[in-house]
C-alpha cells in the first residue's frame, strides 16, 4: 500500500490529483491551509477511509505519524489574481514551503514532486519552450513573486537531488483548465465562461492576439501520475501543445455558451507573456504521454461546472 501527501490538495489541481492517487489505490494525506483551495473541493474524497484532511500551513514545518512514499507540493496560490493578492504568502510557499516539504521527503525517503510552472520560463524568447530554455523573467516585476518563487523551488529541488540524492520530480506546469478551477481567479477561461454565461461583455487584454495553450486537468494529472512514477530528476513540461490566440479561444466560449455576449478588449497587463507553449517532446519520450483531451472536448466537458457555479448551485 503507498501513501502520499499532496499539499494543496484542497486546490483545483490538487484535489484531481487526490482523486487520481486513491483510484490507483494510493492512501492520500491532504495537507491545505485553505488559503485560494476550499473543503468544498474534496467534500467528495472525506468519507473515504483512505482519505485524509490536514489543514496546515505548509510554509511551517509538519510531522505526520504514517510512513510516506510520495510528496507532492502543488501549495501555492496559482493564478495571477491569487498571487498579486497574496504576494508574500506565495513567495513563501515556493520557499519555506518547499524546504518544509522537502525536509519531509527527506526524512521520510519518499520520492518528492514540485509543481512547477511554465512561468519559470517568463515572457519567452524561445518558442516553444523545452526544459533546457533558462527563461525571460523580470525579477522585480508584479509577476515576480510567483514566477521566482517557483524558479527557487526548482533551484531548492535541485540542490536536494544533488546533495541527498533525493528521488525528485520537477513538473512544469502549463495552463490547465477544467472543473473546480476558481471561477473568479482573473485567468482568461474562467473570465470567458463566466462572462458568457451571464451575457456580460468578455474581456480580452491588448488585440487578443497573445497566444495560451490549454490543458483538460484529467490530461494533466495523467502526466503528473506518469512522472511521479517515473525516475526522471530534472524538470519536465506538461502541457498541451496546441495553442489559441485568445480572441479565438473567446469565440470559442461564446459559440459554445450560446451567448449573446460581445468582446470589450483592455489594456495588456504588465509583463504579460506574449506566447505560451509547452515542448512536450521529453514527455512524449520518457512517459509515453500526451495530452488527448481536444480543446473543445474539454471545454464541453467543463461547461456543467461554470454553469453550476453561475446558477449559484
Ligand atoms: N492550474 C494551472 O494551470 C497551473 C499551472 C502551472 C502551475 N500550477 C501549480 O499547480 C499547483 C496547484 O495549482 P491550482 O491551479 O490547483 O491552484 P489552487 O489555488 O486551486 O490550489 C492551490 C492550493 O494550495 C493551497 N495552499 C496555498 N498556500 C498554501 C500553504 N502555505 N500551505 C498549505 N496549502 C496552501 C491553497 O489553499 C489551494 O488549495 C500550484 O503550485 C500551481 O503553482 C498550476
Amino acid at each position: 500500500m503507498l501513501t502520499s501527501l499532496v499539499a494543496g490538495g484542497a486546490g483545483f489541481l490538487g484535489s484531481h490529483t487526490c482523486e487520481r492517487l486513491l483510484a490507483e489505490g494510493h492512501t492520500v494525506l491532504c495537507v491545505d491551509n485553505l488559503l485560494t483551495g476550499s473543503k468544498g473541493n474534496i467534500a467528495h474524497l472525506l468519507s473515504q477511509s483512505r482519505f485524509s484532511f490536514v489543514k496546515h500551513d505548509v510554509t511551517r514545518p509538519l510531522e505526520v505519524d504514517i510512513p510516506l512514499d510520495y510528496v507532492l507540493h502543488l501549495a501555492s496560490p496559482a493564478s495571477p489574481k491569487d498571487y498579486l493578492r497574496y504576494p508574500i504568502e506565495t513567495m513563501q510557499a515556493g520557499a519555506w514551503g518547499t524546504f518544509n516539504l522537502l525536509e519531509l521527503a527527506r526524512r521520510e525517503k519518499a520520492v518528492f514532486l514540485l509543481a512547477s510552472t511554465s512561468e519559470v520560463y517568463g515572457d519567452p524568447a524561445v518558442h516553444p519552450q523545452p526544459e533546457d530554455y533558462w527563461g525571460h523573467v523580470n525579477p522585480i516585476g508584479v509577476r515576480s513573486v510567483y514566477d521566482e518563487a517557483k524558479r527557487y523551488a526548482e533551484a531548492l529541488t535541485a540542490a536536494y537531488r544533488r546533495k541527498y540524492a533525493l528521488e525528485t520530480r520537477i513538473a512544469r506546469i502549463f495552463n490547465t483548465y477544467g472543473p473546480r478551477m476558481q471561477p473568479e481567479d482573473g485567468r482568461a477561461l474562467p473570465n470567458f465562461m463566466m462572462q458568457a454565461l451571464r451575457g456580460a461583455p468578455l474581456t480580452v487584454y491588448g488585440d487578443g492576439s497573445q497566444t495560451r495553450s490549454f490543458c483538460y486537468v484529467s490530461d494533466m494529472v495523467d502526466g503528473l501520475f506518469k512522472l511521479l512514477c517515473s525516475n526522471e530528476n530534472d524538470p519536465t513540461n506538461l502541457g498541451n501543445p496546441e495553442e489559441v490566440t485568445l480572441l479565438r479561444l473567446a469565440r470559442e466560449v461564446i459559440d459554445l455558451t450560446r451567448s449573446s455576449s460581445q468582446l470589450v478588449f483592455q489594456p495588456l497587463p504588465q509583463d504579460d507573456p506574449r506566447t505560451r507553449r509547452p515542448d512536450i517532446a521529453k514527455a512524449r519520450r520518457i512517459l509515453a504521454w500526451e495530452p488527448r483531451v481536444s480543446r473543445a472536448e474539454g471545454l464541453r466537458l467543463t461547461l456543467p461546472y461554470f454553469q453550476s457555479v453561475a446558477a449559484g448551485t
